[in-house]
């Protein structure tokens, strides 16, 4: 069983950072930052809820599905970067767009989320025969959650949302997804505060470096490492399941984080790096967004054509890593 992605749809929020304009605030310049990561610019969401950007993302790639929002039966928001502990963000957008005979949940599995997203909903459109159109949102504010006094960090980080538009069908699909939860002290960010009526001293040591409260924190060359391998891994191993070769595939689709993993993983695969979408200059590394916000681009400037086969591949905090096998 595979899936029809119908339409997508992206948002960027107006509001761009440059390289330059981190030299106001940290000891940085354009060429260190180029040169390491590959990025240029990135857009940031100021006081934008991440949920609104998901929502107009959702409303362009219902717009370019052509179908009826209460149609959808499942809305699935990924993202790490929640306006609200609860509500879902996905039970706000499928209110808001109208898809009022779905369920609705988000999924967190960080920046591999859209391909854990993506296969989701494969699984649940193979195994309900009521469900017509799963809706896949992924939707990020990182700027709210990176220490902008952090050179190594704030720099690598941007905003935005991407959103597709998914039924079944019988074209080609593979999926391979993966956790190595031995890796979550290197990319993490704490989400815990103790009121001082209940205790003021901590007692307890969770093993993790002791970091603040909603700000990202990463081993920038264990990560590093860590990509490099999870990149060609995950798209192996979801191709060898249907017997498919990396030159079969038209387009990687991978994780926006730094051109220099993207570079390392073409090579490790034998694969022209003209065969990877690549926006990370513009985009910075928006987490789970960042692979349908590539997609969605490269949609827009005519690159990806239907009938095409494309590999998304996904990895990030967890350690999570995974890919996704499909025919556009
Ligand atoms: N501008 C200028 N100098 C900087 C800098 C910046 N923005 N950030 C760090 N530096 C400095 C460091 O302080 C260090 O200086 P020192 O040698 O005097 O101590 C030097 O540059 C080298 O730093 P280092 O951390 O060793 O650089 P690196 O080559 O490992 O690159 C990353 C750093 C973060 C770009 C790289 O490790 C990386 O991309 N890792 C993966 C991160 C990632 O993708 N995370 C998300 C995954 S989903």
């Amino acid at each position: 069983m595979g899936i029809n992605i119908m339409g997508m749809g992206s948002y960027l929020p107006e509001q761009q950072l440059t390289n330059d304009d981190f030299k106001k605030f940290i000891d940085t310049n354009d060429e260190w930052i180029r040169t390491r990561t590959g990025i240029y610019s990135r857009h940031m969401a100021g006081w934008e809820p991440a949920w609104y950007m998901g929502l107009k993302s959702a409303q362009k790639a219902i717009e370019n599905a052509g179908i009826d929002p209460n149609e959808i039966g499942l809305v699935i928001t990924s993202t790490i970067t929640s306006d609200f502990l609860t509500p879902s963000i996905a039970s706000i957008i499928q209110h808001e767009i109208g898809a009022y005979n779905a369920a609705a949940f988000d999924l967190g599995a960080a920046c591999s989320g859209f391909v854990y997203a993506v296969d989701t909903a494969s699984r649940f459109l193979d195994t309900d025969n009521s469900l017509k159109y799963v809706l896949v949102v992924a939707t990020e504010a990182l700027s709210r959650f990176v220490d902008f006094k952090d050179r190594g960090t704030c720099i690598l980080f941007g905003d935005g949302s991407a959103a597709a538009v998914i039924e079944k069908s019988d074209k080609i699909f593979s999926s391979f997804l993966a956790s190595d939860g031995g890796g979550a002290k290197k990319l993490f960010a704490r989400n815990v505060q103790i009121a001082p009526e209940v205790k003021t001293e901590n007692n307890f040591d969770d093993g993790f470096p002791e970091k603040p409260m909603h700000q990202l924190y990463q081993d920038g060359k264990e990560v590093y490492k860590f990509a490099v391998k999870a990149l060609p891994k995950a798209f192996n191993s979801a191709s060898e399941k249907i017997g498919i070769k990396s030159e079969d595939i038209d387009w990687f689709i991978p994780h926006q984080a730094n051109v220099r993993i993207i570079e390392t993983a073409a090579k490790n695969l034998g694969v022209s790096i003209e065969k990877f979408i690549v926006t990370l200059d513009h985009h910075g590394n928006t987490s789970s967004a960042s692979i349908p916000l590539a997609f969605c681009e490269a949609l827009e400037k005519g690159l990806i054509k239907r009938g095409q086969k494309l590999a998304l591949i996904g990895f990030g905090a967890g350690l999570t890593y995974g890919s996704v096998i499909l025919e556009y």
